[in-house]
């Protein structure tokens, strides 16, 4: 056998085992954790995007969280192995150990329209679990949601697109706006400038699409922003080509503002790697995530 067929084979092999792999990711979950603590300086000023990487708890955070969070995204329930049976028991577990104070949708139901019932299915069972536990459920619009005929009503969580509502710090009462900024879409895109709430008092943002914050005016930056769209990059490539030759429209993981936490010019952000696939039903390297947001304010 020449060193030509070996090689062939070696390569053949490795490519196997690597859609093997692809497909069998999808299938795990990981239930983590992130602190946040509010910055003493958000940069209002409008001066260009200072970004750094922060671990998803900062040693420095102690004691006990102000607000905390179940946060989930992206299902695109074409193919989400990652059931809501699975994510009821997430939120379930969660709730028993330290105490929720809300669980939180951060858009994409479905790819493709015509299968959003799959997606309405999915957040419904999430409802009924979340109404048993008397949590409240917020989500928003992602940029697979824009095309679907009143998703939010038949979704069945209250929408924070272009809203907010006012929670309370378990800890001290404090208020806390929790607002959402929808997602146009690509095909008519329209970034919000301002936000629904005022800013007299500490802000949680959702935004589907983490870009968003390039977009708002910087009087509007919020304190904390949840975020996923990005997938993690859902199979990450040599060379970043998921972002720079497959999706190219955008910018934050341009500058490796993909997946964690981040510090953007003082504003806390959290990136999911989202539940399921887009597209292809493949990840590599991007084990489907749902996470509880600890707030600290
Ligand atoms: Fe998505």
């Amino acid at each position: 056998m020449g060193i030509f067929l070996v090689v062939l084979l070696i390569l053949a092999g490795l490519a196997l085992l690597y859609i093997l792999w692809c497909l069998t990711e999808p299938f795990f979950l990981i239930n983590d954790k992130v602190k946040m603590k509010r910055s003493s300086s958000v940069d209002r000023s409008g001066s260009e995007l200072n970004v750094k990487k922060l671990p998803l708890n900062p040693k420095d955070i102690e004691g006990t969280a102000d607000l905390r969070l179940f946060f989930f995204s992206d299902i695109h329930n074409e193919w989400c192995p990652v059931t809501a049976k699975r994510i009821c028991n997430s939120i379930r577990r969660a709730h028993k150990s330290s105490g929720l104070d809300a669980v939180i949708f951060d858009g994409d139901l479905v790819t493709y329209p015509k299968n959003a019932q799959k997606g309405y299915n999915y957040v419904n069972a999430v409802r009924d679990c979340c109404k048993e536990l008397g949590l409240p459920f917020y989500g928003i619009s992602g940029n697979h949601d824009f095309m679907l005929e009143n998703a939010p009503a038949k979704s069945g969580f209250i929408s924070l697109d272009n809203s907010y509502v006012t929670l309370s710090s378990g800890k001290t009462g404090a208020r806390i706006y929790l607002a959402g900024v929808p997602d146009s879409g690509k095909v008519h895109r329209v970034w919000q400038k301002k936000l629904a709430c005022n800013m007299d008092a500490p802000v949680v943002l959702l935004a589907h699409n983490p870009d968003s914050i390039l977009h708002l005016d910087p009087e509007a930056r919020p304190d904390f922003m949840l975020s996923g769209h990005f997938h993690g990059g859902q199979m990450k490539l040599p060379f970043k080509f998921e972002f720079n030759v497959l999706r190219t429209t955008d910018t934050l993981p341009k500058k490796n503002v993909i997946q964690g936490q981040f510090d953007l010019n003082g504003t806390k952000t959290f990136i999911s790697r989202g539940l399921g696939c887009g597209i292809l039903p493949f990840r590599f390297l991007c084990v489907p995530e749902a996470t509880v947001v600890e707030i600290y304010l």
